[in-house]
């Protein structure tokens, strides 16, 4: 991974670069995220165009760790096409713990893509903020982040029985985490 010195916006893999979000990308992400398969696991529904408006304003100001928004949202590109998303955030500011989000295009899925983008994103998460801890939750069922997950070096930690009542039913979470120290380990 390398990284344009211009204000840490850009991080570039062997095949993706990362970027901040613009408005403009409201319509690439409204394609993704309106697919129901994606949505299946999320919180959010189906996005409709209105939604995608909005998420992609919400993204927008989600700049950096170091800024007011306490939070960075990524897009990710391929060959120029945003092809997915990943998304950090502070849960605990001053302790350095944060939480990690994903989501991937299935036209671009299965070829580790997700994976590729994001390990530059927790690669920036300790070297560059020093975080002790980044977890990531997601519904039980989401076999394909949990490998994903796993993949990355994130143990799995906690699984939470019917905590969130989503898209009429209850779901259970899994909760994966990663160290600072387990990273250590791992080089
Ligand atoms: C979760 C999600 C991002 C995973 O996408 P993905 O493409 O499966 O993820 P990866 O980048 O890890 O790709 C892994 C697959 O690529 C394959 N692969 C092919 N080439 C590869 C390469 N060069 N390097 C690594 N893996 C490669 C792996 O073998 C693996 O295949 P498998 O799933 O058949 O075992 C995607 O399913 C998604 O966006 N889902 C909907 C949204 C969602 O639920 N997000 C998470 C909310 S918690």
């Amino acid at each position: 991974m390398s990284m344009d010195d211009h204000s840490l916006t850009v991080l570039t893999t062997d095949r993706l670069r990362l970027r901040l979000h613009t408005p403009g990308d409201a319509g690439a992400l409204l394609r993704i995220y309106s697919q129901k398969d994606v949505a299946r696991y999320l919180l959010d529904d189906p996005w409709t165009e209105e939604d995608a408006a909005r998420h992609v304003a919400d993204r927008c100001v989600k700049t950096g760790m170091d800024g007011d928004s306490g939070a960075l949202a990524v897009v990710i590109e391929r060959d120029g096409q945003a092809v997915g998303d990943v998304l950090l955030w502070w849960t605990d500011r001053e302790h350095r713990v944060a939480e990690i989000g994903w989501v991937l295009d299935p036209a671009y899925g299965g070829r580790g893509l997700a994976r590729e983008a994001v390990s530059a994103v927790l690669d920036l998460a300790f070297r560059r903020h020093q975080m002790h801890r980044v977890a990531a939750q997601m519904d039980a069922r989401n076999y394909s982040s949990a490998k994903l997950a796993a993949a990355i070096g994130m143990t799995r930690e906690a699984h939470l029985r019917q905590d969130w009542w989503n898209k009429e039913e209850w779901t259970d979470t899994v909760i994966y985490g990663i160290l600072a120290e387990d990273r250590v380990h791992r080089h």
